[in-house]
């Protein structure tokens, strides 16, 4: 049986400053111990990502960039390449959040893109998905989520897309407090895991696929118990060292087997 780890990865989206960034990536470090059986990845705004590199240098903690352009290197103002990124020590990168597909335009193929550069410097892009409230009310859930992935797929291939991770977040779940529940959650993993399947069996049981979306403490441990949830991607609740950690409990426990 293939076994998969659990990873918890922390979106801090806009937040905080340099002071409050340093202390939180300090209190991960002391509150984390090392020889963990489950993945702690950060993503601080990029202009924090210097200072968390530093104090997570050498650590079993990993950070990443939220976003990455879709192209190397040239005249594209204001975006970060993956070397960049690289160049930080960043191992990961968010690609596709639903605040970048909404607010930034990202289209599917520009996700794909961006996927594709990640890939290209070494960096494990985490492929955001999710359905937007109306688009679940109209049933369209599967076919979105399968669109979305299905443009990596067409960009860099089941392998490619097997390099990464996918995290399922429902749009209407983030920042809400309206968690899908773990049934929910487990019938869109599942979609996506038996669809995976199709292309590629090993690679579909290998691959980490994240639950994000008003993710916390209280509800971690039913979705991270469910079959086809390795984990979360979570935003709020990423914010300080007590809530983030209420989240890391739980996957310490599950890890363990209790
Ligand atoms: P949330 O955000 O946990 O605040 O809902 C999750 C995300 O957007 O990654």
């Amino acid at each position: 049986m293939l076994v998969r780890k659990l990873l918890v990865a922390g979106n801090w989206k806009m937040n905080g400053s340099i002071q409050s960034a340093s202390s939180l990536a300090s209190g991960l470090l002391s509150a984390i111990r090392d020889g963990i059986g489950y993945d702690v990845v950060v993503f601080p705004p990029f202009v924090h990502l210097p200072m968390v590199a530093h104090r997570l240098q050498g650590s079993h903690l990993q950070w990443g960039g939220q976003n990455v352009s879709a192209h190397s290197k040239g005249a594209f103002t204001s975006e970060i390449s993956a070397g960049m990124l690289k160049e930080l020590g960043c191992q990961w990168v968010l690609a596709g959040h639903s605040e970048c597909r909404h607010y930034g335009q990202e289209s599917n193929e520009l996700v794909a893109k961006k996927f594709a550069q990640a890939l290209g410097q070494g960096l494990m892009p985490v492929l955001c998905v999710g359905e937007t409230y109306e688009q679940r009310e109209s049933a369209e859930t599967e076919a979105i989520i399968w669109s979305q992935i299905d443009a990596v797929l067409t960009e860099v291939g089941v392998a490619g897309l097997g390099q990464g991770v996918i995290a399922y977040e429902p749009v209407w779940a983030i920042g809400t407090g309206l968690t899908a529940t773990a049934e929910q959650a487990q019938e869109v993993h599942q979609f996506i895991r038996s669809h995976l399947a199709v292309k590629d069996d090993i690679i579909a049981r290998r691959m980490r696929l994240l639950y994000g979306g008003s993710c916390n403490g209280s509800n971690a441990e039913a979705l991270f118990s469910m079959p086809d949830v390795d984990g979360g991607l979570i935003g709020g609740a990423s914010l300080t060292v007590e809530d983030f950690m209420a989240v890391c409990q739980k996957a310490d426990k599950l890890s363990k087997g209790e």
